[in-house]
């Protein structure tokens, strides 16, 4: 079901969400996201996710026609050049096509323990700030079977813009446990999810391994690590890498070994790296 219209004016409410893409933690409160790119917006309509409505240049129309048509929901189609869209949004853009999707009800870690079946691949993520790197490093989740991404309570949401456009849509298939977060499910009035730290250490309790990804340690390098059970590897920020009391929760660190005049690789080859090894070890490909 949808409705079309064509964009005259910037003043309707509803195409606010596109006009304040700046303001990002606006969007966090009300529970919305905005998807840019044919190919994220195209994996949006594709997905389980509710979309609010859809803005495009008229000659995108016929290509998103049929899938817009397969959706329960009432979706506006906003009709408008790309020019005019550029001054809604306050940037130039490539393709001119976007869409706002509501962000979906928190999940728990017990809701995620049921669904997923062993050996089971988990990922978490402490003070990830950059959208772009969290972007990819969920494209790499979901590329090598991640059955759910813990993101920690001072790392950036997965729903910014700039980390949906960098995993190409991916975001849409892949549970997200938001740790510390008061966010809750009102259908199920689900309770709020403890700190990362909190949220490692009751996973260890249920056998999941965690598995610091830590360039530093001395502890391991990965050609000498089993990822063959239950696992959950932590990833940590792009300038301090994981704090110390995620550290603590974690059973053990393990490092991708790197010569001596090189910090450590950007988080997304790291994770990469470590899924990859998963993958190899648990006979994936
Ligand atoms: C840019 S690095 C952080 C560098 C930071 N200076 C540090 O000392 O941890 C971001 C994250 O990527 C992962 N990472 C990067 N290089 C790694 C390596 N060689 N081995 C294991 N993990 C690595 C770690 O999880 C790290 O916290």
């Amino acid at each position: 079901m949808f409705r079309i219209e064509k964009i005259s004016s910037f003043n309707s409410p509803e195409l606010q969400p596109y006009a304040t893409m700046k303001r990002p933690l606006e969007h966090e409160r009300q529970g919305i996201f905005v998807a840019e790119g044919v190919k994220v917006v195209r994996r949006l309509l594709e997905s389980h996710f509710a979309v609010a409505s859809v803005v495009l240049p008229e000659k995108w129309l016929e290509t998103f026609r049929p899938l817009i048509e397969t959706r329960a929901e009432q979706i506006t189609v906003y009709l408008a050049e790309k020019k005019f869209l550029e001054g809604l949004v306050g940037f130039s853009m490539f393709q001119g096509v976007l869409a706002v999707g509501k962000m979906p009800p928190p999940v728990s870690p017990d809701d995620i323990l049921q669904k997923s079946p062993k050996p089971r691949l988990f990922v978490a993520v402490d003070a990830l700030t950059n959208a772009e790197n969290l972007g990819a490093l969920v494209r790499n989740c979901v590329a090598f079977g991640v059955q759910a991404l813990i993101v920690g309570e001072t790392s950036s949401s997965p729903f910014l813009r700039r980390a949906v456009r960098n995993s190409m849509g991916t975001i849409f298939q892949l549970p997200v446990i938001e740790a510390g977060s008061s966010r809750r499910d009102d259908r199920t009035a689900q309770r709020a999810v403890p700190t990362l730290a909190k949220t490692l250490r009751d996973l260890r309790a249920r056998g999941i391994r965690c598995i610091a990804a830590h360039p530093h340690t001395d502890q391991k390098i990965l050609s000498q690590a089993d990822f063959t059970g239950d696992c959950c590897f932590i990833f940590g920020s792009e300038g301090n890498g994981i704090s110390p009391p995620v550290l603590e929760a974690c059973d053990e660190a393990v490092a991708i070994p790197m010569p001596p005049m090189v910090d450590s690789l950007n988080v997304g080859a790291a994770a990469a790296v470590f899924l990859y090894e998963a993958s190899r070890q648990r006979k994936r490909f």
